[in-house]
């Protein structure tokens, strides 16, 4: 704790010194406490002047997804309130549904700035190295579990939102949840909901390739894939981009809980780049192709086929042609 409140001091001051004594009052420890805990910021990667006259000041900020980073300028009241922050964990979804299990509030993140064993859609492995963000919101909707599904619908268009008003490029989303900008996913969304005839609850896992270096990628991946670092051609502060996606996710959700899907749909319907255009949906070996011509309130992907109208629940899905 005496971190966090120490942290709070320099960056009060920032760029201006703080004194051992004034640092060691804030935090509630003695002086010879000081250093230990400037060190434990110092292996977090934030950047601590030391004068032996002076004290303390704070030169640059972790570039880190730190809990303290995000929650310092969040405008969310329940999305982020509790973050686990890993350097390096297995899957951020697999941690979330622990946590979940043992009583965890709705709102709890888990975000890591690596992943070892990611997991995508459809059994895939997600390749999630540093420069990513990598993160699980758990959450714990009173609905029932066929409307678990919608969840990935909302998060979309809380991810496109943020993507767009981040880079003002040509964001948008591909049937179910990727999140694409022109024709190269930069983003993807998991849900897993956990079941015992009721829901019990929900996690959705977001990858965002922000700041990942494409080089990383296998090269059958990199064709179809970019980052918005890429995109841009500059580093993007993570920070920033979490706690926007957070404020948004959680208006957005409680007009979800209020009853207010059909009109996220209605968001998600604009934002799609799926609707209208050619498309194939690969599923267990089996091909469905056809137009494109809307989601049903289930996310359901509505074709229209040589054999009429077929709804498609799952699979991947290619699209063919341009929109037009
Ligand atoms: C997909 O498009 O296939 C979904 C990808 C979801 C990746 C995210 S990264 C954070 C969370 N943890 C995981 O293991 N997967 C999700």
């Amino acid at each position: 704790m005496s971190k966090k409140e120490i942290l709070k001091a320099l960056h009060e001051k920032k760029g201006e010194y703080v004194s051992d004594e004034e640092l060691a009052s804030e935090g509630g420890i003695s002086l010879e406490q000081v250093p230990q805990e400037i060190q434990w910021l110092k292996d977090d990667d934030y950047i601590i002047e030391h004068s032996s006259e002076l004290g303390y000041r704070l030169i640059k900020v972790s570039n880190r997804l730190l809990p303290y980073e995000i929650q310092r300028d969040l405008h969310a009241s329940y999305m982020g309130v509790e973050i686990h922050y890993f350097k390096e964990v297995d899957s951020t979804n697999e941690v979330a549904k622990k946590l979940a299990l043992e009583g965890a509030p709705e709102g709890t993140i888990v975000i890591a700035e690596s992943q070892s064993s990611g997991k995508g859609r459809l059994g895939k492995k997600w390749i999630s190295p540093s420069g990513g963000v990598w993160m699980t919101i758990i959450l714990r909707p009173d609905i029932p579990p066929r409307q678990a599904p919608q969840l990935t619908l909302v998060t979309g268009v809380a991810v496109a939102e943020t993507l767009s008003k981040e880079c003002g490029l040509d964001v948008g989303i591909k049937w179910p949840n990727d999140i694409l900008i022109g024709n190269k996913k930069v983003s993807g969304i998991l849900t897993e909901a956990i079941t015992n005839q009721e829901l019990d609850f929900v996690v959705v896992g977001i990858g965002i390739d922000l700041n990942v270096d494409l080089d990383s990628f296998p090269p059958e991946l990199r064709e179809g894939a970019t980052s918005l670092k890429r995109e841009l051609d500059r580093d993007i502060p993570g920070v920033k981009l979490v706690q926007n996606f957070l404020a948004d996710f959680e208006n957005l959700y409680n007009e979800f809980k209020a009853g207010n899907f059909p009109e996220i749909l209605a968001e998600w319907r604009r934002l799609s780049k799926t609707i209208g255009r050619q498309v194939e949906v690969r599923k267990r070996g089996r091909v469905v192709t056809g137009e494109a011509v809307g989601v049903n309130k289930d996310g359901m992907l509505i074709l229209e086929t040589e054999d009429g109208l077929r709804k498609v629940i799952s699979g991947e899905c290619i699209h063919l042609n341009k929109k037009h």
